[in-house]
Protein backbone atom coordinates (compact mmCIF):
# COMPACT_ATOMS: atom_id res chain seq x y z
CA UNK A 1 0.00 0.00 0.00
CA UNK A 2 0.65 3.73 -0.21
CA UNK A 3 2.64 4.99 2.60
CA UNK A 4 -0.37 5.89 5.13
CA UNK A 5 -3.04 4.30 7.56
CA UNK A 6 -4.15 0.73 7.95
CA UNK A 7 -7.90 0.23 9.11
CA UNK A 8 -8.53 -2.76 10.73
CA UNK A 9 -12.87 -3.29 10.27
CA UNK A 10 -13.99 -5.14 13.01
CA UNK A 11 -17.40 -4.52 11.44
CA UNK A 12 -18.92 -0.78 12.74
CA UNK A 13 -20.56 0.97 10.72
CA UNK A 14 -18.01 4.15 10.92
CA UNK A 15 -15.51 1.93 9.57
CA UNK A 16 -15.40 3.83 5.86
CA UNK A 17 -16.07 7.10 7.94
CA UNK A 18 -12.59 6.71 9.42
CA UNK A 19 -11.08 6.35 6.22
CA UNK A 20 -12.53 9.19 4.92
CA UNK A 21 -11.73 11.46 7.65
CA UNK A 22 -8.35 10.26 7.39
CA UNK A 23 -7.91 11.29 3.69
CA UNK A 24 -9.94 14.62 3.94
CA UNK A 25 -6.83 15.67 6.33
CA UNK A 26 -4.55 14.32 3.12
CA UNK A 27 -3.14 11.13 4.78
CA UNK A 28 -3.96 8.28 2.73
CA UNK A 29 -5.83 5.24 4.55
CA UNK A 30 -6.70 1.83 3.49
CA UNK A 31 -9.26 -0.78 5.11
CA UNK A 32 -8.88 -4.26 5.08
CA UNK A 33 -10.67 -7.13 7.21
CA UNK A 34 -10.09 -7.91 11.05
CA UNK A 35 -8.33 -10.75 9.91
CA UNK A 36 -5.74 -9.39 7.30
CA UNK A 37 -2.67 -11.59 7.95
CA UNK A 38 -0.09 -10.35 10.15
CA UNK A 39 2.69 -11.42 7.54
CA UNK A 40 0.56 -8.96 4.62
CA UNK A 41 0.58 -6.08 7.34
CA UNK A 42 4.68 -6.43 7.49
CA UNK A 43 4.72 -6.70 3.78
CA UNK A 44 2.61 -3.46 3.61
CA UNK A 45 4.60 -1.34 6.20
CA UNK A 46 2.03 0.96 7.44
CA UNK A 47 2.37 4.19 9.52
CA UNK A 48 -0.20 3.20 11.63
CA UNK A 49 -2.66 1.15 12.07
CA UNK A 50 -6.23 1.69 13.16
CA UNK A 51 -8.63 -0.91 14.83
CA UNK A 52 -12.14 0.23 13.99
CA UNK A 53 -15.32 -0.28 16.36
CA UNK A 54 -17.71 -2.98 15.50
CA UNK A 55 -21.14 -4.80 17.11
CA UNK A 56 -19.32 -7.11 18.97
CA UNK A 57 -18.33 -7.98 22.54
CA UNK A 58 -14.69 -9.58 23.67
CA UNK A 59 -16.17 -12.32 24.99
CA UNK A 60 -18.45 -13.10 22.93
CA UNK A 61 -17.45 -16.89 21.34
CA UNK A 62 -16.19 -16.31 17.91
CA UNK A 63 -15.28 -13.04 18.60
CA UNK A 64 -13.14 -11.00 15.91
CA UNK A 65 -9.59 -10.45 16.91
CA UNK A 66 -6.15 -9.98 15.37
CA UNK A 67 -2.87 -11.63 16.82
CA UNK A 68 -0.98 -10.45 18.74
CA UNK A 69 1.62 -9.92 17.04
CA UNK A 70 0.40 -6.34 15.82
CA UNK A 71 1.42 -5.25 18.90
CA UNK A 72 4.81 -6.16 18.26
CA UNK A 73 5.29 -4.47 14.99
CA UNK A 74 6.57 -1.37 16.85
CA UNK A 75 3.75 0.45 14.46
CA UNK A 76 1.18 2.90 16.29
CA UNK A 77 -1.75 1.66 16.84
CA UNK A 78 -5.34 3.66 17.95
CA UNK A 79 -7.84 1.20 18.44
CA UNK A 80 -11.61 2.79 18.39
CA UNK A 81 -14.05 1.57 20.64
CA UNK A 82 -14.09 -2.44 20.43
CA UNK A 83 -10.74 -1.79 19.08
CA UNK A 84 -9.67 -0.20 22.56
CA UNK A 85 -11.71 -3.01 23.97
CA UNK A 86 -9.73 -5.56 22.24
CA UNK A 87 -6.67 -4.22 22.68
CA UNK A 88 -7.24 -4.05 26.67
CA UNK A 89 -8.84 -7.82 26.20
CA UNK A 90 -5.61 -9.16 24.52
CA UNK A 91 -3.20 -7.74 26.53
CA UNK A 92 -4.01 -8.42 29.82
CA UNK A 93 -6.32 -5.92 30.87
CA UNK A 94 -10.15 -6.27 31.39
CA UNK A 95 -13.54 -5.34 29.97
CA UNK A 96 -16.92 -5.14 31.14
CA UNK A 97 -19.64 -6.57 29.63
CA UNK A 98 -22.70 -4.74 29.78
CA UNK A 99 -26.33 -4.92 27.97
CA UNK A 100 -26.84 -1.33 29.06
CA UNK A 101 -25.44 0.75 26.02
CA UNK A 102 -23.96 4.32 25.90
CA UNK A 103 -25.67 6.24 23.12
CA UNK A 104 -24.69 9.76 22.56
CA UNK A 105 -22.91 12.90 23.38
CA UNK A 106 -20.26 12.76 26.63
CA UNK A 107 -17.97 15.36 27.86
CA UNK A 108 -14.18 14.45 27.91
CA UNK A 109 -11.97 15.32 30.46
CA UNK A 110 -8.54 15.68 29.36
CA UNK A 111 -6.47 13.91 32.36
CA UNK A 112 -2.76 14.52 31.16
CA UNK A 113 -0.90 16.03 28.58
CA UNK A 114 -0.39 14.48 25.49
CA UNK A 115 0.62 14.84 21.78
CA UNK A 116 -2.81 13.22 21.03
CA UNK A 117 -4.71 16.16 22.75
CA UNK A 118 -2.44 18.66 20.71
CA UNK A 119 -4.96 22.07 19.62
CA UNK A 120 -7.88 20.07 21.85
CA UNK A 121 -9.83 22.03 24.74
CA UNK A 122 -9.57 20.39 28.04
CA UNK A 123 -13.23 19.55 28.14
CA UNK A 124 -14.51 18.54 24.77
CA UNK A 125 -17.92 16.61 23.45
CA UNK A 126 -17.17 13.13 22.42
CA UNK A 127 -19.65 10.56 20.92
CA UNK A 128 -20.25 7.27 22.46
CA UNK A 129 -22.30 4.02 21.12
CA UNK A 130 -20.89 1.45 23.26
CA UNK A 131 -22.11 -1.65 25.75
CA UNK A 132 -19.14 -3.39 26.97
CA UNK A 133 -16.01 -0.89 28.66
CA UNK A 134 -12.99 -1.40 29.65
CA UNK A 135 -12.25 -1.37 33.69
CA UNK A 136 -8.75 -1.95 34.00
CA UNK A 137 -6.16 -1.40 31.75
CA UNK A 138 -3.13 -3.98 30.55
CA UNK A 139 0.27 -3.44 32.29
CA UNK A 140 2.53 -0.30 30.71
CA UNK A 141 -1.37 1.81 30.00
CA UNK A 142 -2.40 4.73 31.50
CA UNK A 143 -5.39 6.86 31.43
CA UNK A 144 -5.52 9.94 29.73
CA UNK A 145 -8.74 11.28 29.61
CA UNK A 146 -12.21 10.55 31.01
CA UNK A 147 -15.91 10.76 31.07
CA UNK A 148 -18.57 10.51 33.87
CA UNK A 149 -19.22 6.82 32.64
CA UNK A 150 -15.37 5.68 31.26
CA UNK A 151 -12.82 6.22 33.83
CA UNK A 152 -10.58 4.94 30.72
CA UNK A 153 -12.42 7.18 27.72
CA UNK A 154 -8.70 7.58 26.34
CA UNK A 155 -6.00 5.24 27.06
CA UNK A 156 -2.15 5.38 26.05
CA UNK A 157 0.96 3.15 26.11
CA UNK A 158 3.78 5.53 24.97
CA UNK A 159 6.49 3.14 25.18
CA UNK A 160 4.81 0.61 22.65
CA UNK A 161 3.18 3.26 20.83
CA UNK A 162 -1.00 2.31 21.18
CA UNK A 163 -3.38 4.05 22.07
CA UNK A 164 -6.75 3.97 22.29
CA UNK A 165 -10.67 5.70 22.75
CA UNK A 166 -13.93 4.89 23.91
CA UNK A 167 -15.61 7.52 21.94
CA UNK A 168 -15.74 7.89 17.59
CA UNK A 169 -13.81 10.33 16.61
CA UNK A 170 -14.76 9.57 12.88
CA UNK A 171 -17.93 10.96 13.90
CA UNK A 172 -19.35 14.82 12.89
CA UNK A 173 -20.75 14.79 16.75
CA UNK A 174 -17.34 14.47 18.57
CA UNK A 175 -16.30 18.02 18.51
CA UNK A 176 -12.36 17.74 17.88
CA UNK A 177 -12.88 14.05 16.15
CA UNK A 178 -10.77 15.80 13.12
CA UNK A 179 -8.00 16.56 15.24
CA UNK A 180 -7.91 13.55 17.50
CA UNK A 181 -6.96 11.62 13.76
CA UNK A 182 -5.04 14.11 12.70
CA UNK A 183 -2.38 14.05 16.12
CA UNK A 184 -2.29 10.32 15.88
CA UNK A 185 -1.17 10.41 12.04
CA UNK A 186 1.20 13.57 12.25
CA UNK A 187 2.29 12.86 15.86
CA UNK A 188 2.22 8.81 16.43
CA UNK A 189 2.95 7.68 12.95
CA UNK A 190 5.26 10.54 11.75
CA UNK A 191 2.85 11.13 8.21
CA UNK A 192 2.61 14.05 6.15
CA UNK A 193 -0.49 15.50 4.72
CA UNK A 194 0.63 14.68 1.17
CA UNK A 195 -2.32 12.43 -0.26
CA UNK A 196 -3.54 14.75 -2.82
CA UNK A 197 -5.94 14.29 -6.02
CA UNK A 198 -2.96 16.66 -7.85
CA UNK A 199 -0.05 14.10 -7.01
CA UNK A 200 -2.28 11.21 -7.21
CA UNK A 201 -3.06 12.30 -10.85
CA UNK A 202 0.68 12.38 -11.73
CA UNK A 203 1.41 9.09 -10.15
CA UNK A 204 -1.56 7.71 -11.82
CA UNK A 205 -0.42 8.92 -15.10
CA UNK A 206 2.89 7.38 -14.48
CA UNK A 207 2.06 4.30 -13.08
CA UNK A 208 -0.78 4.00 -16.33
CA UNK A 209 2.03 4.62 -19.01
CA UNK A 210 4.43 2.21 -17.07
CA UNK A 211 1.78 -0.72 -16.97
CA UNK A 212 0.47 -0.40 -20.41
CA UNK A 213 3.74 -0.41 -22.40
CA UNK A 214 2.91 0.55 -25.60
CA UNK A 215 -0.18 -1.07 -25.56
CA UNK A 216 -4.19 -0.09 -26.04
CA UNK A 217 -6.95 0.01 -23.33
CA UNK A 218 -10.81 -0.15 -24.30
CA UNK A 219 -12.91 1.21 -21.73
CA UNK A 220 -16.85 1.61 -21.91
CA UNK A 221 -18.38 4.82 -21.06
CA UNK A 222 -21.88 6.15 -19.83
CA UNK A 223 -20.86 9.37 -19.45
CA UNK A 224 -21.61 9.62 -15.67
CA UNK A 225 -18.98 10.78 -13.23
CA UNK A 226 -17.04 8.02 -12.83
CA UNK A 227 -16.67 6.69 -16.28
CA UNK A 228 -15.73 10.64 -17.71
CA UNK A 229 -12.89 11.27 -14.98
CA UNK A 230 -11.71 7.40 -15.73
CA UNK A 231 -11.73 8.15 -19.78
CA UNK A 232 -9.99 11.82 -19.12
CA UNK A 233 -7.06 10.27 -17.17
CA UNK A 234 -6.84 7.70 -19.00
CA UNK A 235 -6.54 9.71 -22.33
CA UNK A 236 -3.81 12.43 -20.47
CA UNK A 237 -1.85 9.02 -19.74
CA UNK A 238 -1.85 6.86 -22.89
CA UNK A 239 -3.78 9.38 -25.80
CA UNK A 240 -4.54 7.85 -28.96
CA UNK A 241 -4.02 4.14 -27.24
CA UNK A 242 -7.09 4.78 -25.90
CA UNK A 243 -10.77 3.54 -27.19
CA UNK A 244 -13.64 4.57 -25.59
CA UNK A 245 -17.23 3.12 -26.47
CA UNK A 246 -20.56 4.37 -25.53
CA UNK A 247 -23.57 2.38 -26.16
CA UNK A 248 -26.47 4.16 -26.79
CA UNK A 249 -29.32 2.48 -25.08
CA UNK A 250 -32.22 4.74 -26.01
CA UNK A 251 -33.01 4.83 -22.24
CA UNK A 252 -30.73 8.38 -21.43
CA UNK A 253 -32.02 11.74 -19.99
CA UNK A 254 -33.40 14.17 -22.80
CA UNK A 255 -30.60 15.31 -24.89
CA UNK A 256 -28.09 13.28 -22.93
CA UNK A 257 -26.10 11.47 -25.74
CA UNK A 258 -25.31 14.40 -27.72
CA UNK A 259 -24.20 15.67 -24.67
CA UNK A 260 -21.78 12.96 -24.16
CA UNK A 261 -20.81 12.87 -27.89
CA UNK A 262 -20.06 16.22 -27.93
CA UNK A 263 -18.26 17.11 -24.64
CA UNK A 264 -15.91 13.94 -25.25
CA UNK A 265 -15.66 15.20 -29.01
CA UNK A 266 -15.01 19.40 -28.51
CA UNK A 267 -13.90 19.78 -24.80
CA UNK A 268 -11.83 16.61 -24.08
CA UNK A 269 -10.59 15.86 -27.95
CA UNK A 270 -11.52 11.76 -26.94
CA UNK A 271 -12.46 9.93 -29.77
CA UNK A 272 -15.49 7.77 -29.70
CA UNK A 273 -17.20 4.68 -30.85
CA UNK A 274 -21.06 4.93 -30.55
CA UNK A 275 -23.43 2.10 -30.79
CA UNK A 276 -26.90 2.91 -31.61
CA UNK A 277 -27.92 -0.03 -29.91
CA UNK A 278 -31.93 1.90 -29.11
CA UNK A 279 -33.64 -0.85 -31.13
CA UNK A 280 -32.01 -3.72 -29.43
CA UNK A 281 -32.96 -2.48 -26.13
CA UNK A 282 -35.88 -1.62 -26.58
CA UNK A 283 -37.16 -4.77 -28.38
CA UNK A 284 -34.97 -7.12 -25.75
CA UNK A 285 -37.10 -5.11 -23.09
CA UNK A 286 -40.62 -5.42 -25.27
CA UNK A 287 -43.51 -6.66 -22.80
CA UNK A 288 -41.17 -6.93 -19.29
CA UNK A 289 -42.82 -5.49 -16.39
CA UNK A 290 -40.61 -7.09 -13.60
CA UNK A 291 -37.54 -4.61 -12.64
CA UNK A 292 -35.11 -7.29 -11.99
CA UNK A 293 -36.02 -8.81 -15.12
CA UNK A 294 -35.46 -5.56 -16.99
CA UNK A 295 -32.20 -5.04 -15.24
CA UNK A 296 -31.06 -8.43 -16.26
CA UNK A 297 -32.17 -7.88 -19.82
CA UNK A 298 -29.83 -4.51 -20.13
CA UNK A 299 -26.90 -5.85 -18.43
CA UNK A 300 -26.78 -8.48 -21.22
CA UNK A 301 -27.63 -6.44 -23.94
CA UNK A 302 -24.74 -3.74 -22.85
CA UNK A 303 -22.37 -6.90 -23.17
CA UNK A 304 -23.38 -7.79 -26.46
CA UNK A 305 -23.34 -4.68 -27.99
CA UNK A 306 -19.93 -3.80 -25.97
CA UNK A 307 -18.43 -7.14 -27.35
CA UNK A 308 -19.34 -6.46 -31.14
CA UNK A 309 -18.16 -2.95 -31.26
CA UNK A 310 -14.05 -4.27 -29.20
CA UNK A 311 -14.40 -6.64 -31.87
CA UNK A 312 -15.03 -4.18 -34.79
CA UNK A 313 -12.43 -1.60 -33.53
CA UNK A 314 -9.64 -4.50 -32.89
CA UNK A 315 -7.53 -6.33 -30.47
CA UNK A 316 -7.17 -4.38 -26.95
CA UNK A 317 -4.62 -5.59 -24.17
CA UNK A 318 -6.76 -4.14 -21.48
CA UNK A 319 -9.45 -3.08 -20.43
CA UNK A 320 -10.68 0.03 -18.62
CA UNK A 321 -13.20 0.15 -15.48
CA UNK A 322 -14.38 3.16 -13.05
CA UNK A 323 -15.12 1.03 -10.60
CA UNK A 324 -14.04 3.07 -7.25
CA UNK A 325 -12.90 1.85 -3.94
CA UNK A 326 -16.60 1.14 -2.12
CA UNK A 327 -16.98 -1.41 -4.42
CA UNK A 328 -13.84 -3.04 -4.04
CA UNK A 329 -13.17 -2.57 -0.22
CA UNK A 330 -13.30 -6.04 0.86
CA UNK A 331 -15.04 -5.51 4.63
CA UNK A 332 -17.07 -6.98 7.11
CA UNK A 333 -19.18 -3.42 7.22
CA UNK A 334 -22.62 -3.52 5.60
CA UNK A 335 -23.22 -2.99 2.30
CA UNK A 336 -26.13 -1.43 0.16
CA UNK A 337 -27.62 -2.33 -2.33
CA UNK A 338 -26.55 -0.37 -4.55
CA UNK A 339 -23.03 -1.24 -4.12
CA UNK A 340 -23.98 -4.91 -4.48
CA UNK A 341 -25.40 -3.76 -7.77
CA UNK A 342 -22.07 -1.48 -8.89
CA UNK A 343 -19.99 -4.09 -7.92
CA UNK A 344 -21.80 -6.53 -9.77
CA UNK A 345 -22.00 -4.49 -12.42
CA UNK A 346 -17.44 -4.58 -12.63
CA UNK A 347 -16.83 -7.72 -11.47
CA UNK A 348 -18.35 -10.21 -13.39
CA UNK A 349 -16.88 -13.52 -14.32
CA UNK A 350 -14.95 -12.56 -17.42
CA UNK A 351 -14.18 -9.48 -16.36
CA UNK A 352 -12.56 -11.41 -12.93
CA UNK A 353 -10.71 -13.75 -14.95
CA UNK A 354 -9.32 -10.41 -17.36
CA UNK A 355 -8.17 -9.07 -13.20
CA UNK A 356 -6.32 -12.39 -12.40
CA UNK A 357 -4.62 -12.02 -15.62
CA UNK A 358 -3.53 -8.30 -14.63
CA UNK A 359 -5.65 -7.18 -17.79
CA UNK A 360 -8.10 -4.57 -16.31
CA UNK A 361 -7.16 -1.01 -15.20
CA UNK A 362 -9.18 0.82 -12.58
CA UNK A 363 -7.55 3.96 -11.63
CA UNK A 364 -10.30 4.69 -9.39
CA UNK A 365 -9.86 2.03 -7.27
CA UNK A 366 -8.50 3.23 -4.28
CA UNK A 367 -10.30 6.32 -4.35
CA UNK A 368 -14.16 7.91 -2.87
CA UNK A 369 -16.47 9.09 -5.00
CA UNK A 370 -15.57 12.54 -3.27
CA UNK A 371 -12.24 12.39 -4.49
CA UNK A 372 -12.61 11.55 -7.79
CA UNK A 373 -14.78 14.29 -7.84
CA UNK A 374 -11.61 15.91 -7.01
CA UNK A 375 -9.61 14.14 -8.99
CA UNK A 376 -11.95 15.20 -12.21
CA UNK A 377 -11.84 18.89 -10.81
CA UNK A 378 -7.42 18.69 -11.00
CA UNK A 379 -8.18 17.07 -14.40
CA UNK A 380 -10.14 20.08 -15.63
CA UNK A 381 -13.52 18.49 -16.07
CA UNK A 382 -16.45 20.64 -15.93
CA UNK A 383 -17.75 21.53 -12.31
CA UNK A 384 -21.57 20.97 -13.80
CA UNK A 385 -20.82 17.14 -14.53
CA UNK A 386 -18.58 16.10 -11.93
CA UNK A 387 -21.04 17.36 -9.56
CA UNK A 388 -24.15 15.90 -11.21
CA UNK A 389 -26.71 13.90 -9.27
CA UNK A 390 -26.20 9.65 -9.44
CA UNK A 391 -28.34 8.38 -11.97
CA UNK A 392 -28.47 4.57 -12.61
CA UNK A 393 -27.05 2.04 -15.04
CA UNK A 394 -30.21 1.08 -16.49
CA UNK A 395 -31.68 4.54 -16.62
CA UNK A 396 -34.99 5.29 -17.80
CA UNK A 397 -36.37 1.86 -17.93
CA UNK A 398 -36.48 1.84 -13.49
CA UNK A 399 -38.36 4.88 -13.89
CA UNK A 400 -40.94 3.79 -15.99
CA UNK A 401 -43.08 1.31 -14.13
CA UNK A 402 -44.18 -1.00 -16.44
CA UNK A 403 -43.49 -1.38 -19.99
CA UNK A 404 -41.35 0.56 -21.81
CA UNK A 405 -42.05 1.52 -25.22
CA UNK A 406 -40.12 4.95 -26.83
CA UNK A 407 -43.22 6.55 -26.76
CA UNK A 408 -43.55 6.14 -22.75
CA UNK A 409 -39.73 7.01 -22.77
CA UNK A 410 -40.19 10.59 -24.45
CA UNK A 411 -43.08 11.39 -22.65
CA UNK A 412 -40.68 11.16 -19.79
CA UNK A 413 -37.66 12.30 -20.41
CA UNK A 414 -39.51 15.44 -21.36
CA UNK A 415 -41.03 15.90 -17.61
CA UNK A 416 -37.67 14.93 -16.29
CA UNK A 417 -35.81 17.74 -18.50
CA UNK A 418 -38.43 19.97 -17.23
CA UNK A 419 -38.17 19.43 -13.33
CA UNK A 420 -34.14 19.29 -14.10
CA UNK A 421 -34.55 23.32 -15.37
CA UNK A 422 -36.80 24.57 -12.48
CA UNK A 423 -34.27 23.03 -10.06
CA UNK A 424 -30.96 24.46 -11.75
CA UNK A 425 -32.99 27.81 -11.91
CA UNK A 426 -34.29 27.43 -8.53
CA UNK A 427 -30.27 26.37 -7.20
CA UNK A 428 -32.28 23.38 -5.35
CA UNK A 429 -30.39 21.15 -7.75
CA UNK A 430 -27.03 21.54 -5.85
CA UNK A 431 -29.53 21.34 -2.41
CA UNK A 432 -30.39 18.13 -2.88
CA UNK A 433 -28.83 14.37 -3.54
CA UNK A 434 -31.13 13.27 -6.52
CA UNK A 435 -34.29 14.40 -8.11
CA UNK A 436 -36.13 12.24 -11.00
CA UNK A 437 -39.58 12.01 -12.74
CA UNK A 438 -41.23 8.47 -12.14
CA UNK A 439 -43.80 7.62 -14.87
CA UNK A 440 -46.79 5.38 -13.60
CA UNK A 441 -48.34 3.11 -14.99
CA UNK A 442 -51.74 4.53 -13.91
CA UNK A 443 -54.22 7.01 -15.84
CA UNK A 444 -56.51 9.38 -14.17
CA UNK A 445 -59.19 12.23 -15.45
CA UNK A 446 -58.50 15.65 -15.71
CA UNK A 447 -59.90 18.79 -17.40
CA UNK A 448 -57.67 20.49 -20.35
CA UNK A 449 -60.10 23.87 -21.38
CA UNK A 450 -63.11 22.34 -22.15
CA UNK A 451 -62.28 18.88 -22.71
CA UNK A 452 -61.93 16.33 -20.03
CA UNK A 453 -58.79 14.21 -20.34
CA UNK A 454 -57.59 10.86 -19.35
CA UNK A 455 -53.54 10.83 -19.48
CA UNK A 456 -50.94 9.56 -17.19
CA UNK A 457 -49.64 10.67 -13.87
CA UNK A 458 -46.35 11.21 -12.85
CA UNK A 459 -44.50 11.37 -9.48
CA UNK A 460 -41.76 13.52 -8.78
CA UNK A 461 -38.68 12.14 -6.60
CA UNK A 462 -36.59 14.46 -4.86
CA UNK A 463 -33.99 13.37 -1.99
CA UNK A 464 -31.62 14.53 0.14
CA UNK A 465 -29.15 11.96 1.49
CA UNK A 466 -25.51 11.82 2.34
CA UNK A 467 -24.83 8.44 0.52
CA UNK A 468 -27.57 6.82 -0.72
CA UNK A 469 -28.06 4.75 1.59
CA UNK A 470 -31.10 6.49 3.93
CA UNK A 471 -32.88 9.40 2.10
CA UNK A 472 -35.76 11.90 3.15
CA UNK A 473 -37.97 13.49 0.96
CA UNK A 474 -36.44 16.32 -0.53
CA UNK A 475 -38.55 19.95 1.41
CA UNK A 476 -38.90 21.74 -1.32
CA UNK A 477 -40.75 25.23 -1.28
CA UNK A 478 -44.72 24.53 -2.33
CA UNK A 479 -44.15 27.43 -4.89
CA UNK A 480 -41.45 25.18 -6.88
CA UNK A 481 -43.58 21.93 -6.86
CA UNK A 482 -46.42 24.05 -8.31
CA UNK A 483 -44.29 25.26 -11.12
CA UNK A 484 -42.87 21.65 -12.00
CA UNK A 485 -46.31 20.27 -11.91
CA UNK A 486 -48.14 23.41 -13.86
CA UNK A 487 -45.18 23.36 -16.57
CA UNK A 488 -44.80 19.23 -16.83
CA UNK A 489 -48.97 19.33 -17.12
CA UNK A 490 -48.75 22.10 -19.78
CA UNK A 491 -45.73 21.24 -21.84
CA UNK A 492 -45.91 17.50 -22.08
CA UNK A 493 -49.21 16.24 -23.47
CA UNK A 494 -49.87 13.13 -21.98
CA UNK A 495 -49.31 14.02 -18.27
CA UNK A 496 -52.42 15.50 -16.78
CA UNK A 497 -51.24 14.86 -13.05
CA UNK A 498 -48.49 15.67 -10.91
CA UNK A 499 -47.68 13.84 -7.31
CA UNK A 500 -45.19 14.60 -4.91
CA UNK A 501 -43.33 11.39 -3.43
CA UNK A 502 -43.02 12.23 0.27
CA UNK A 503 -41.47 8.78 1.19
CA UNK A 504 -38.45 8.51 3.24
CA UNK A 505 -35.69 5.54 2.58
CA UNK A 506 -35.95 3.19 4.73
CA UNK A 507 -38.80 1.87 3.96
CA UNK A 508 -39.10 2.93 1.03
CA UNK A 509 -36.19 3.01 -1.33
CA UNK A 510 -34.75 6.42 -3.72
CA UNK A 511 -35.68 4.38 -7.20
CA UNK A 512 -38.74 3.15 -7.50
CA UNK A 513 -37.67 -0.21 -9.28
P1 LIG B 1 -32.28 2.83 -4.10
O1 LIG B 1 -33.39 2.87 -5.10
O2 LIG B 1 -31.74 1.45 -3.87
O3 LIG B 1 -31.08 3.65 -4.73
O4 LIG B 1 -32.63 3.53 -2.82
C1 LIG B 1 -29.90 4.03 -4.09
C2 LIG B 1 -29.01 4.70 -5.11
O5 LIG B 1 -28.61 3.72 -6.11
C3 LIG B 1 -29.07 4.09 -7.39
N1 LIG B 1 -29.54 2.86 -8.07
C4 LIG B 1 -28.86 2.23 -9.04
N2 LIG B 1 -27.68 2.53 -9.61
N3 LIG B 1 -27.92 0.63 -11.01
C5 LIG B 1 -27.22 1.71 -10.62
O6 LIG B 1 -26.16 1.98 -11.20
C6 LIG B 1 -29.10 0.26 -10.47
O7 LIG B 1 -29.72 -0.73 -10.86
C7 LIG B 1 -29.59 1.12 -9.42
N4 LIG B 1 -30.72 1.10 -8.64
C8 LIG B 1 -30.64 2.18 -7.82
C9 LIG B 1 -30.19 5.10 -7.16
O8 LIG B 1 -30.36 5.99 -8.26
C10 LIG B 1 -29.72 5.80 -5.90
O9 LIG B 1 -28.77 6.81 -6.17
Amino acid sequence: MRNGILILDFGSQYTQLIARKIRELRFYAEIHPYNFPVKEIKNQQPAGIILSGGPHSVYEKNAPSVNKEIFSLNIPILGICYGLQLITHLLGGKVNSSKNREYGAALLKIQTESVFFNNINEKTRVWMSHGDKVIKLPAGFKAIAQTDSSPYAAVINIEKKITGVQFHPEVQHTNNGKTFLKNFCISFCHLKPNWTMKNFAKEKIKEIQNQTGNERVLLGLSGGVDSTVTAKILHDAIGKRLSCVYVDNGLMRKDETEAVIKRFKNNFHIPLHVVKAEKSFLSSLKGVTDPEKKRKIIGRVFLEEFKKKAEEIGHHEYLGQGTLYTDVIESVSVKGPSDTIKSHHNRVAEVQKLIKAGKVIEPLKELFKDEVRRLGLTLKIPRELLFRHPFPGPGLAIRILGEITKERLNLLREADAILLDELKKTGYYKKIWQAFVVLLPVKSVGVMGDNRTYENAVAVRMVESKDGMTADFAKVPHAILGKISNRIINEVSGINRVVYDISSKPPATIEWE
